[in-house]
């Protein structure tokens, strides 16, 4: 069974469709990404997986369970977490009480470790614990949306264009983070417009055009692919 199932999914806002009876499958383990162009509906496809959106027919299943009409804490409990677009971080707030919210649903002893594990993962958070996150630098605050959503413990994580707006070099570790995090056995469903970074660290990966899937494939497949290559990794 795998970890989350979209069964002929769609969704939208008022007569916008975005989505249009999207399936696709992320095994437990796997990172998949979905990549598109703007306003494909990656980030509704997002949406409707964390409740944020309702979809209005199809489903979403994770471990086999019908989780489409759940609302967004429940989904948050049963085990996903979302980092938005734009990151959705507390401004006002120190990295440390950001950090400390993502756990609200558990609370207990091991949130300090588990703050402790997102400092090793990213330890340009640790220096800046007491900082308020509206001042630190964008790639920082992409750091911050990733180590706050890690400390709700997800099994599936869900990753809305974390390299926008962030340097080569902060792209690079951010990948290479994303890479870390799920060899240490978080599932990984990561939406991008970067192709290439994506196609790099995905085990396999989903091609949405308006709201449907087009393509297929692993993530060398898809690297592959002549219509990959011309519409999404620049090449000609
Ligand atoms: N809150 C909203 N209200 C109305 N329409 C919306 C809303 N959010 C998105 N849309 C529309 O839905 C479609 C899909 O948008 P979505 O944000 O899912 O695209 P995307 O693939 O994430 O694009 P991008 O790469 O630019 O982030 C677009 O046509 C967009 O204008
Ligand atoms: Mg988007």
């Amino acid at each position: 069974m795998p970890l989350l199932a979209l069964e002929s999914l769609h969704a939208g806002y008022g007569a916008i469709r975005a989505v249009r009876g999207i399936s696709l499958e992320v095994e437990a383990g796997e990172t998949v990404c979905l990549i598109g162009s703007n306003g494909a509906g990656k980030s509704t496809t997002l949406r409707a997986i964390s409740g944020l959106v309702r979809p209005s027919a199809g489903r979403v299943r994770f471990e086999g369970c019908d989780i489409t009409r759940m609302r967004p804490h429940d989904i948050v409990a049963a085990g996903i977490s979302h980092v938005p677009e734009g990151r959705g971080i507390f401004a006002r707030l120190t990295v440390t009480e950001n950090l400390d919210l993502g756990a609200y649903l558990r609370g207990g002893p091991e949130v300090a470790e588990d703050v402790a594990r997102v400092f090793e993962t990213f330890p340009r958070l640790r220096e800046r614990a007491r900082q308020t996150a509206g001042t630190l630098s964008g790639g920082e605050q992409q750091m911050l949306a990733i180590g706050r959503a890690l400390m709700a413990r997800p099994r599936l994580l869900l990753l809305d264009e974390p390299s926008m707006g962030l340097s080569p070099i902060l792209t690079q570790l951010i990948f290479e983070r994303v890479r870390q995090i799920n060899e240490e056995g978080t599932t990984i469903l990561l939406v991008e417009q970067n192709a290439t970074s994506a196609l790099e660290v995905s085990h396999r990966g989903y091609v949405i055009e308006s709201g449907e899937i087009v393509i297929t494939g692993t993530g060398e497949e898809l690297a592959a692919d002549p219509r990959v290559k011309r519409a999404y990794l620049g090449e000609l």
